[in-house]
């Protein structure tokens, strides 16, 4: 990836939409196949991460969200979480220079106060680090759980009116959007999932009001820059309406 140029290098033949959101999917199913470990789809599924942030680079896109890890993915036995949690911590500490050599914003959303105490440090330090970098914004769905995002907007709007900082009879979507941990992101214009599932998983439910779906039968780990364009190019033949009548 190059690290200078501070345009995508080929300009796509469409318009990039401006927040792609990726269900990173099938690293499990992509090992079995394999007969390898699920550790080794994870691994190969952290391969695929660093092509796909090159590739929204590449092609202009500006917010890439990508879904690492689920509130409900603790459920997992206790050695895969071990594992995830494993491959997070290596992951931060042999990425960051990258992402801050090219400009990537690392932010994080989810309930990070259930990881180890270091891997909440580096979290903190990774996104302290890039916060002035403006190419690419990144955001980790980590711990993350759209219900439990919006029962803690839903708290936070009630504790400001409890405080007087807000009137209830005011508040609005708008509003409320300013609560949820994507505040000021825009919402996603497309949702790709990998691994030919067809389901939100608890994923952004509140921001993907509008958002384009695209579901791709390869598994997470197989996923390229080439999957990656195909998948901005079905995003520009969509026609959104968002309501309103269809033109
Ligand atoms: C996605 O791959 C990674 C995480 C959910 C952490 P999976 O581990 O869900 O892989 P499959 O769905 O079992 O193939
Ligand atoms: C969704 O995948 C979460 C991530 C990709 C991080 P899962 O594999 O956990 O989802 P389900 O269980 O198939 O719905
Ligand atoms: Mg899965």
């Amino acid at each position: 990836m190059s690290a200078t140029a501070a345009e995508p290098e080929t300009a796509p033949p469409y318009r990039p939409p401006t927040h792609v959101a990726v269900i990173m999917d099938g690293n499990g199913r992509w090992a079995a196949a394999r007969r390898l470990p699920r550790v080794a789809g994870h691994r190969a599924g952290a391969r695929a991460v660093r092509r796909t942030i090159e590739a929204a680079i590449r092609q202009g896109v500006r917010w890439l969200t990508l879904y690492a890890f689920s509130s409900e993915n603790w459920r997992r036995p206790a050695g895969e979480v071990v594992d995830l949690t494993g491959l997070l911590r290596q992951y931060l500490k042999s990425e960051i220079d990258e992402l801050q050599a090219n400009g990537v914003r690392l932010r994080i959303i989810g309930d990070r106060t259930r990881f180890d105490p270091d891997i909440q440090r580096d979290l903190v330090a990774a996104e302290r680090l890039t916060a002035a970098n403006r190419r690419l914004n990144l955001i980790v769905a980590l711990s993350y759980g759209s219900r439990a995002e919006i029962v803690a907007a839903a708290r936070a709007a009630a504790e400001a009116a409890r405080d007087g900082r807000l009137d209830l009879a005011t508040l609005d979507e708008a509003m409320f959007e300013g609560f949820l941990s994507t505040a000021g992101v825009p919402d996603p214009d497309v949702i790709i999932r990998t691994s030919g599932e067809q389901r939100l998983s608890n994923f952004l439910m509140w921001q993907a009001a509008y958002a384009e779906f695209i579901f791709l039968d390869v598994l997470w780990p197989d996923f390229d820059a080439t999957h990656f364009a195909a998948a901005l190019a079905e995003f520009a033949r969509r026609e959104r309406r968002f309501g309103a009548r269809p033109g």
